[in-house]
């Protein structure tokens, strides 16, 4: 079996690349098999040109679609499953995989009457919040991040979905240095039993 992830975060200094590597550990130690979208280290262009825009939000099926975007959708439909790997910057995606949505889930692809795009088996989301999990509660911006993955971007495109989150990994608290190992375990462990 195999997962496609989609990898997205500035810098390797931080807890969520070193989550990121314990996840793929998971993957290749249960034997199953992973590519990777390492979405800045690709410099992946996040931004719609004037003619995507027109062509999705116009609903036109044409061939014109940019060889980055295919590549990332060959890959999507190459694999069994697939997991998305960032941090949570104010309440969201980072912009570079938002962008990332805006241009690969494009119309014929994602959305529309005869969509190419496989439904996976799986989907999963792993983000690193920096903040504490009651403080993502309060005023639903836990729930705002899950409806916006699973009820509107992942739905109906994986049978099954999962949303996991590894708060208080601010660099301001101590929890982020005190659950690191058992984080990254159990990023290991989400991995291995993944596929
Ligand atoms: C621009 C920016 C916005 C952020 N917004 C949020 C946020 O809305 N909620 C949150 O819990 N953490 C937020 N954070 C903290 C990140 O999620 C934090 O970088 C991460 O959890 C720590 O892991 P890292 O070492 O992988 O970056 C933000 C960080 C940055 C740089």
């Amino acid at each position: 079996m195999k997962v496609f992830i989609v990898y997205c975060h500035p810098s390797e200094d931080s807890f969520t690349k070193n989550m990121c590597d314990a996840f793929i550990r998971g993957i290749t130690d249960s034997g199953n098999e992973y590519i990777l979208s390492d979405l800045y280290r690709m410099g992946f262009q996040t931004d719609m040109t004037e003619e995507e825009y027109l062509r999705d939000a116009n609903y036109r099926n044409t061939p014109d679609v940019a060889e980055d975007v295919l590549a990332e959708q060959k890959k999507i439909n190459s694999a069994d499953a697939i997991a998305f790997i960032y941090p949570v910057f104010w309440t969201e995606a980072p912009a570079k995989l938002v962008g990332w949505f805006d241009r690969v889930w494009s119309y014929g692809f994602a959305y529309g009457d005869e969509m190419t795009m496989k439904v996976l088996d799986k989907a999963i989301i792993l983000c690193s919040a920096g903040n504490p999990i009651e403080r993502l509660e309060e005023f639903g911006l836990l729930d705002s991040m899950k409806k916006v993955m699973l009820g509107d971007r992942l739905f109906g495109r994986a049978k099954q979905m999962e949303f996991i989150v590894f708060d208080n990994t601010s660099r301001e608290f101590e929890f982020r240095e005190k659950n690191w190992d058992r984080n990254l375990q159990k990023a290991y462990e989400i991995g291995k039993a993944f596929l």
